[in-house]
């Protein structure tokens, strides 16, 4: 059984006054509403992080996840944030490799790497994103190009340390578009993507692998997607900001 999660991935976005209130909402949301065996993850701004922490207290279906962390343990990186530091402030999920860190900060596939072994020596489990941009899936390239991103990123870790990863097929032309990939095109890749990682670590750990979909993602089509059967979750950028919405699409198992 794989674990289904629904991770909201807040980017630039909110005060800390309106943050926490979002996630006061989110919380009591899912205490009341949330039957289903799925873990949600709020991944706030840094600054966010410790309020946020105290806000989910032990409530058990929500875990704080950050959206990046330095590759490095400490020492004099002005302006980054340390795995030791998300730690200490109770966070479990570290997404990395989000296609605006790839595009706007030059987070190449290698340097990936290095960050996912911080990340998963420290203890933490890493969201790891992956995905195409429209010209490359126009040019039928697609496959290939994500399925390259997990190899050159993912597949020097060993077995055990694999099935610590949690991936996220994020096609680059649906986030925050307003333009889904459809639950055809997703599941054709999270097929592959499976297909991929049980060629390098085998079937079992390929299976117990939770690949989520981002890119608009939203409370009317969360339900199509996630019954596909590769697809065990999704990453919520835009819904994510409105609790009504992020929590009914954790509720569309
Ligand atoms: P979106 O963003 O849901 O707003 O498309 C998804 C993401 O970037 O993680």
């Amino acid at each position: 059984m794989r674990n289904k999660i629904v991770a909201g991935n807040w980017k630039m976005n909110n005060t800390l006054e309106q943050g926490v209130t979002l996630a006061s909402e989110i919380v009591n949301m899912v205490a009341n509403e949330l039957t289903d065996d799925v873990k949600m993850v709020l991944c706030t701004p840094y600054i966010h992080l410790s309020s946020v922490s105290k806000i989910i207290g032990d409530a058990e279906k929500i875990s704080l996840g950050a959206q990046n962390c330095n590759d490095n343990l400490k020492g004099a990186y002005t302006g980054e944030i340390s795995v030791d530091m998300l730690k200490s402030v109770g966070v479990e999920y570290v997404i990395l490799g989000h296609s605006e860190r790839r595009e706007y900060y030059g987070e190449s596939n290698e340097f990936l790497a290095g960050k996912v072994n911080t990340v998963i020596e420290a203890g933490l489990t890493p969201i790891f994103c992956c995905g195409e941009t429209l010209e490359t899936r126009e040019r039928g390239a697609h496959f290939d190009f994500v399925t390259n991103q997990l190899t050159e990123s993912l597949f020097h870790l060993s077995v055990e340390n694999f099935s610590k990863i949690v991936i996220a097929y994020e096609p680059i032309w649906a986030i925050g578009t307003g333009v889904t990939a459809s639950k055809e095109q997703a599941q054709e890749m999270h097929e592959k993507l499976r297909a991929h990682i049980a060629k390098k670590y085998g079937t079992e750990i390929a299976d117990g692998t939770s690949i989520l979909y981002g890119g608009s993602c939203n409370p009317k089509n969360a339900a199509d997607l996630f019954a596909q059967k590769d697809i065990d979750g999704g990453l919520i950028g835009g819904a994510s900001l409105k609790s009504r919405d992020f929590v009914d699409i954790g509720k569309s198992y």
